[in-house]
């Protein structure tokens, strides 16, 4: 095969990666924890043609700001010296969630980009080994390759540094209500946020306590104990937040309306309601709740003063090859 199309979904971190002990290989200083979003796509058509002098990055429509297209280039590059081949190739990549949502599209680009390049270079790869090399390309990827609860190791190394399934998608019906909050301060991308996580005092404080953090989650999941996940989930997102806001120069992803969303979520949890919240390098807030109580938290975050607009998301499938007749591949 020369041509291969894939899908994949973006997810939402529950224990939070931040901080990699090898930024060359993406190794990261500890596990995290992620359910992936269904409904939310990254489609990616990659083809390999000895014709190709250069390779050609195409992202939404346009052509790749050159940041981005170098990205793709190396992440190819590893695809072809895996292959021994050399032909170029012509990457053609789209979303259907909304431009500048300032949602992390990362995730879910380099498992779409894993997956159709793999396939369209003749590699035979495993899940697993899928996972490990959406890692080089960015390391939340290698969550997105799995559907439902996934949880990527830490690992010693590159072999052993990759993502698997908790549970699957059906296992327990959360949904993800995305609060968005319009444009917070401008973005310091994530490769150059986890270079930084070193010089947050922090830092080694919340390493030494993620692999507890990490079996509190695995098991809230795993019993679907919403109360004890919703404690875990927020104290990673708060860790992280800090190690950002105490690194040097100092990371504030948060806008005004993410702290209004924060407390809102926390006065309809004091009464009653089970909703919990987590951000990811970005002021939008993923408030997690049962699928069963979501039309009436939307319809509240709606109401939140400087809240644009709510995307639901559940649980999601894992990444997969699409044929050239999928009407996702419209979005092309
Ligand atoms: O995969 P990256 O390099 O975009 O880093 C993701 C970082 C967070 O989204 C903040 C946390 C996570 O685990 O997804």
């Amino acid at each position: 095969m020369t041509t291969a199309i894939a899908q994949a979904h973006p997810n939402i971190a529950l224990i939070k990666y931040w901080g990699n002990r090898d930024d060359g290989l993406r190794l990261p200083r500890n596990g995290s924890i992620s359910m992936t979003l269904a409904g939310l796509h990254t489609v990616t058509r990659v083809r390999f043609d000895p014709d190709l002098e250069l390779d050609s990055v195409t992202l939404n429509r346009r052509p790749a700001a050159p940041a981005d297209r170098e990205r793709v280039v190396r992440h190819l590059d590893l695809v072809r010296s895996m292959a021994g081949a050399s032909d170029k190739a012509e990457v053609v990549s789209a979303n259907d969630f909304p431009a500048g949502a300032g949602l992390a599209s990362s995730a879910s680009a380099f498992a779409a980009l894993t997956l159709a390049a793999a396939a369209a270079a003749g590699l035979d790869l495993t899940p697993t080994d899928l996972s490990r090399l959406a890692r080089r390309g960015s390391g939340s990827a290698s969550r997105s390759v799995f559907g439902g609860y996934v949880e990527w190791r830490v690992g010693q190394d590159d072999e052993s540094s990759f993502a698997e399934p908790i549970a699957g998608p059906d296992h327990w019906a959360l949904v993800d209500l995305i609060a968005l909050v319009g444009t917070g301060p401008k973005p310091v991308g994530s490769t150059e946020g986890h270079q930084l996580a070193a010089t947050s005092p922090l830092q080694e404080t919340r390493i030494a306590s993620a692999e507890r953090r990490l079996a509190a989650c695995r098991r809230a999941l795993l019993e679907r104990d919403f109360a004890r996940l919703g404690e875990v989930v927020e104290l990673d997102c708060h860790l992280m937040h800090a190690v950002m806001q105490t690194c040097s120069p100092p990371l504030f992803y948060w806008a005004p309306a993410s702290i209004a969303v924060m407390q809102a979520v926390r006065s309809w949890r004091e009464a009653g309601a089970n909703v919990c919240y987590t951000l990811d390098a970005g002021p939008n807030v993923h408030c997690l709740c049962p699928a069963d109580s979501a039309t009436e938290i939307g319809d509240w975050l709606q109401a939140v003063p400087g809240v644009s607009s709510v995307l639901r998301a559940g649980p999601g499938g894992p990444a997969r090859l699409l044929d050239s007749q999928d009407p996702l591949t419209a979005l092309l």
